[in-house]
């Protein structure tokens, strides 16, 4: 959610504050604030972007080797300058940035209120840096010693960067559920929230686990738990181009990372299909692969875009592999007191790999002595590190909040795991397996095609932006590219729009239909077309709007819909991979044209770390 961003060292850090906020905007962009410590502690806030607090700070004193920086997405209190971060002490002793949410601050606050403290927020943040505040002046404790006594009592998560001014040398940055990453410099140290402002000026980090407390000089660290237990320093080396995270001549994030699919789908599956195409190789599930090929039930877990390609997955384990397949949204997984068995095969699914309700429902399942797996795009985030095994899905960084890339990502990782078990299972013979392979090869060459045809999404996207409702229906493989097409579209530009099974239409959504309402129907040639075809003809009875994906040189809908997209034809268990390209460019054209923020949509965050 929100992002953090520290330096400590010889620079000057605010080129390097501003610079790692901007690149850290796309987890949250309601107020973004600075402290800089030149001596004194300088903070600056206010609401609204990046650039708004750049303008805000113009002629002010930017001088100072330590600082550290906060872009917000708000929890607790509305988003104006007063609730933006950093936080300070009522005493002024300490400067706070959070990312988190410290669940029992109701209680802190009154037993602070109970000892004099007033507040000026209406953040949990607030609490906390007087919380501390209270513990160093009362115990006369080192800065750091009050840090650790103050998170001891706190409930919740946190990702949190904090500067004392009796230790005007040090940064103190603490994690627990929410992420921070520590990049090494010479004589210099940097901490995100991820390694993208980081990565410009090193490649050696250090992710901090959960109950980590690091004491940050510019030539000194030290990294203990909060119960004060010494830990040793793991260095890792971090994968990551500065290009990956640049807009490369693209207008949008989003934009780059539709067309980088081609790649990302290669990228996921390079290394893995063998160059004869004959074999599927997982290398992170080697030693658990006779476990899953056991499974008398997978369960799926995800939120948002990374639900959607889970039930894909759903359906093509359910066709290859022929073990039943469950998948969850994480918030009511883990809540709702599911049933898990010991030898249950549990699938998180998530780009991030920092969502809060996927890893609260992975520890559950671990509670219960399932084997949890997980499907990420992060390399060095939380999920990979909670689960026993998994699958990166390499796709690169994806920046734009609505998520493109990372979902077909995660559909090829599913369909190799589906085609690997078939095999294994002796479900399908070398024939069948080679040809899926083939399939699965063929992708990003046919994802160049769609791509190429860009200009007619544009065109129809110049008709449709102004609806204020649309529908996507699709069959099988296809109902959760519906789906998936209809988040895309209302997450972005706002319009109203819903994601159904086709036959389904009959049981509600038909009666919304009339002239005005645009229906997107995935109807590519599959084992359910025909069926496909009368759906679109209901949707023309009533005089809806068709514009239909169809199969290359498809003549029959052509004359029934008003608007038909071509896509090349595929494998029906491949063919979700091609048909929500056209539905990613649509909807990004529609926001586009309708003046909306495409990469950093109102309200949304790309990374969900609160529940
Ligand atoms: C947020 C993002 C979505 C994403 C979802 C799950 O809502 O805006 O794009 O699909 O979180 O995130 P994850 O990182 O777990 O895939």
């Amino acid at each position: 959610m929100c992002g953090i961003v520290g330096y400590i060292g010889l620079k000057q850090a605010y080129p390097i504050l501003v610079k790692g906020l901007k690149r850290l905007e796309y987890r949250g962009y309601d107020s973004a604030g600075i402290a800089l410590i030149n001596g004194d502690t300088n903070i600056y806030k206010k609401k609204g972007k990046v650039s708004d607090l750049e303008e805000h700070v113009k002629n002010k004193n930017l001088s100072g080797t330590i600082g550290f920086g906060h872009t917000r997405w708000a929890t607790h209190g509305e988003p104006n300058d007063t609730n933006a971060h950093p936080h300070v002490s009522e005493k002024g002793y300490f400067a706070l940035i959070h990312n988190g949410i410290i669940e029992n601050y109701a209680y802190l606050r009154k037993k602070l209120e109970s000892r004099g403290y007033s507040f000026y927020s209406e953040t949990d943040t607030e609490i906390l840096v007087n919380l501390i505040e209270y513990i160093y002046l009362k115990g006369k404790v080192e800065p750091e010693m009050a840090v650790r006594m103050a998170l001891s009592k706190v409930v919740g998560a946190y990702g949190l960067v904090i500067s004392c001014k009796d230790a005007p040398d040090q940064l103190i940055a603490a994690r627990r559920g929410s992420p921070l990453v520590i990049g090494i410099g010479d004589e210099e140290y940097f901490i995100a929230s991820d390694a993208t402002p980081i990565v410009e000026y090193t490649k050696s980090v250090i992710y901090l686990n959960n109950d980590n407390v690091a004491i940050l000089k510019k030539n000194e660290l030290t990294l203990k738990t909060i119960d004060d237990v010494p830990l040793s320093v793991t260095i890792k080396q971090l994968n990551l181009d500065i290009g990956e995270i640049e807009k490369n001549g693209y207008d949008h994030f989003m934009l780059k990372e539709i067309f980088e699919q081609p790649k990302s789908i290669h990228d996921t599956f390079r290394g893995r299909i063998a160059a004869d195409l004959s074999e599927i190789k997982l290398g992170g599930l080697l030693d658990v692969m006779d476990r899953i090929e056991k499974a008398k039930r997978i369960i799926i877990i995800g939120c948002g875009t990374s639900w959607h390609a889970g039930l894909v997955g759903e359906y093509l384990l359910e066709e290859y592999a022929r073990i039943p397949v469950e998948v969850e949204y994480g918030s009511e997984f883990r809540y709702r007191k599911p049933i898990i068995y010991e030898d249950d095969i549990v699938i998180a699914i998530s780009q991030s790999g920092e969502t809060a309700d996927t890893l609260a429902a992975i520890n559950l399942a671990k509670e219960q002595n399932a084997l949890v797996l997980g499907i990420c795009n992060v390399v060095g985030s939380s999920i990979p590190r909670e689960t026993h095994a998994g699958v990166f899905t390499h796709a690169g960084p994806e920046i734009g909040v609505a998520s493109t890339k990372a979902f077909t990502a995660q559909v090829t990782v599913l369909a190799m795991m589906a085609f690997l078990l078939s095999k294994k299972k002796g479900l399908i013979n070398d024939e069948e397996y080679k040809a899926l392979i083939t399939e699965l090869n063929d992708i990003p060459d046919k994802i160049e095609i769609i791509l190429k045809n860009n200009d007619q999404f544009k065109k129809i996207a110049e008709l449709y932006k102004d609806a204020s409702n649309a529908l996507y229906l699709g069959r099988g493989y296809f109902f959760p590219v519906a789906l998936e097409g209809a988040l895309k579209l209302k997450e972005i530009s706002y319009i109203h729009a819903e994601g159904y099974p086709a036959a389904e239409m009959k049981h509600g959504p038909i009666a919304l239909i009339d002239k005005n309402m645009p229906v997107f129907v995935i109807a590519t040639k599959d084992r359910s077309y025909e069926k496909i075809v009368s759906n679109i003809q209901e949707v023309k009875a009533r005089n809806g709007i068709v514009i239909a994906i169809v199969t290359e040189g498809d003549t029959i809908i052509k004359n029934l819909a008003d608007h038909v997209l071509e896509v090349p034809a595929a494998e029906a268990a491949l063919a979700s991979l091609l048909a929500v390209v056209p539905l990613q460019l649509l909807s990004y054209h529609i926001a586009v044209m309708r003046g909306c923020n495409v990469d950093q949509p109102r309200n949304l965050a790309k990374s969900v770390t609160v529940e």
